[in-house]
């Protein structure tokens, strides 16, 4: 099997703002790399929040993703270098809300992303996507493009409402455009695991998803908010900061949770060779198909 970001094309989604979606793809992005793995993140929110965080600003940006999904330009045409190691960053502006606008009501629009990643990720471990807080077609076109979602919200009852309306989001991707997309963990943020509340709804998250679904949370951390005003990520601002620690454990997590997968991918394939191989083998005649 030939590994390629492809299939580590990750999405931290949820329709709601404000729920720690654009902290959370900029963070693990680089607790990835610290890791030493090369990451792609793609910014597809039209407010540009990840592209900011990185101390990116709009009048350094020529070309951004909007001109991609245009085919305006390649992929290799609008990746920016971030000051961190192994990490680029295909960055968005404002622009990117005519993709939203116009090309709703276009037919194909939602695999159009998908379309013009393929082929195009060689060189990366990961491509991160962060889509924007909406349920249109830019959320959509980051789910049909990936292979895993997760889900950062708050420990709040009116998030589990959210999180219903995503799952059924994922059914949807998964049935019209996406097969192999997959739900992979809630992650809780602005976490408080001392509360009543965050207990409760974390238990209810691993009663309906399982125990390996709720991912470790990321607590409410000043670093985290402060950060993105530097244009750096916490890892960089505040590296013994609370935040920091939470997202190498959480990064930590994500990367080996990947890393399984592709173990078991890699056994399965090699198994049916192995099978493959048997079976012609006896069609050869060179092994004896009969039972003894
Ligand atoms: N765990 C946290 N602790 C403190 N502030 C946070 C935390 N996570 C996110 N923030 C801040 O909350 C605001 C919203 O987070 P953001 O990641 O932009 O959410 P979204 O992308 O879902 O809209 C930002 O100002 C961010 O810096
Ligand atoms: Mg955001």
């Amino acid at each position: 099997m030939i590994e390629t970001a492809f299939n580590r094309t990750i999405v931290f989604a949820n329709r709601k703002g404000g729920c720690g979606k654009t902290t959370v793809a900029v963070n693990v992005s680089h607790g990835l790399c610290l890791l030493g793995r090369r990451v792609l993140l793609l910014d597809l929110d039209p407010q540009a929040h990840a592209t900011l965080s990185l101390g990116i600003a709009p009048v350094d940006v020529d070309r951004h993703v909007g001109h991609m999904l245009e085919a305006d330009a390649d992929l290799s045409d609008i990746i920016m270098e971030t000051g961190i190691p192994g990490l680029s960053v295909a960055p968005s502006a404002r622009e990117l809300m005519a993709f939203e606008l116009s090309r709703a009501a276009h037919p194909g629009a939602e695999t159009r992303l998908a379309e013009r990643l393929s082929g195009r990720l060689t060189g990366y471990d990961y491509l991160i996507i962060d889509p924007p807080p909406t349920v249109g077609i830019l959320t959509v076109s980051a789910l049909v493009a990936a292979s895993s979602v997760y889900i950062p919200m708050p420990m709040h009852f009116l998030a589990m409402e959210g999180l219903a309306e995503m799952t059924r989001l994922i059914y949807t991707v998964n049935a019209n455009w996406n097969a192999g997309l997959r739900m992979r963990g809630v992650i809780p943020t602005f976490f408080n695991p001392n509360t009543r509340l965050a207990r409760r709804i974390s238990g209810e998250i691993r009663s309906l998803f399982g125990p390996d679904h709720l991912l470790p949370g990321i607590r409410m951390n000043v670093s985290l908010a402060e950060a993105p005003g530097h244009g750096r990520t916490v890892l960089d601002h505040a590296p013994k900061s609370a935040g920091a620690e939470d997202f190498a454990t959480l990064a930590r997590r994500i990367d080996s949770d990947t890393e399984d997968r592709a173990a078991l991918a890699r056994r399965i394939d090699a198994d049916a060779e192995d099978r493959a191989a048997l079976g012609r083998s006896i069609d050869a005649g060179t092994i004896d198909g009969e039972a003894p």
